[in-house]
């Protein structure tokens, strides 16, 4: 699974991709509106988890459109059944993708999970008809750092610095996505960032609980967080008087040329 810790197949994994769809969705769509994605287009939806984006594009290009959505694990893709939904496993770290075939090419939080990033930016960007467009985003966790508890900071830190220690990289690579992106050679390269204000018990405290949940052997093997102070930041997540701030979303566009 290229060191992929956050395995698709987990009982309760699909239960945590929505959550994290819930959270991000409504961003996502807006930028693709704003990028004029609709009727007709090919796109491809990489490292698409559990496929509401992939699902979304679908009706805004409609028949005479297509989505191919790929993930290195498709479990949580497969039952989805749509006539101008394609759906293949794929690792974007190992293979190649087909050249010059897609109008939209979209990738969210998953480069901050690989080894070489850039790598896998290339292989989108390759991917890109001409005067198509490229939209990435990535998490970047340094607004985690003005939470207002001391308790939340240190788990939110030890909890992602675990999810992407496999790829040999913290949870502030993100921060560099503009420049990356720009490097590519595209036009118009552009981007935004925004970050959620979260409530213990909300949708999005639910998703750190259950990737904590999830990671918790390997969390604790790192003794970078006691258990005593897992299960207090755990606790917390639950409780409606928590406010504390989660991750830095990042979004980067860009558009290839026209020849
Ligand atoms: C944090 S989830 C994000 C899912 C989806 N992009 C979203 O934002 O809702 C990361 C996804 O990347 C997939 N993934 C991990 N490593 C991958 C790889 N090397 N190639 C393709 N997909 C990969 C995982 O299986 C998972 O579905």
């Amino acid at each position: 699974m290229s060191g992929y810790a956050l395995d698709n197949s987990w009982e309760h994994a699909n239960r945590r991709l929505a959550l994290l769809e819930q959270m991000l969705d409504p961003m996502t769509e807006r930028r693709i509106k704003m990028l004029g994605v609709g009727q007709g287009a090919r796109c491809l939806e990489v490292a698409a988890g559990s496929g509401s984006i992939a699902k979304w594009l679908c009706e805004q290009v409609g028949q005479t459109g297509s989505v191919m959505a790929t993930d290195i694990n498709t479990t949580l893709l497969d039952e989805i059944r749509l006539p101008n939904l394609e759906v293949q496993q794929h690792d974007i770290v190992k293979s190649e993708l087909p050249a010059s075939a897609f109008d939209f090419v979209h990738a969210r939080w998953i480069l901050h999970h690989l080894r070489e990033p850039e790598r896998a930016i290339r292989r989108m960007v390759d991917a890109l008809r001409p005067s198509g467009w490229l939209l990435l985003e990535e998490v970047d966790f340094f607004p985690v750092h003005a939470s207002s508890s001391d308790v939340i900071r240190e788990f939110m830190v030890a909890l992602v610095n675990t999810v992407v220690k496999a790829s040999g990289r913290d949870c502030f690579w993100a921060r560099i996505l503009p420049e990356t992106v720009a490097a590519m050679g595209l036009a118009q390269v552009g981007g935004e960032g925004e970050f959620p204000v979260i409530q213990g018990g909300s949708p999005a405290a639910e998703f750190f609980e259950l990737t904590a949940v999830q990671m918790r052997d390997q969390l604790l093997a790192t003794s970078a967080l006691p258990l005593s102070r897992l299960d207090q930041a755990l606790q917390l997540l639950k409780s409606p008087d928590l406010w504390a701030f989660g991750g830095g979303n990042i979004a980067v566009w860009g558009q290839r040329s026209a020849t």
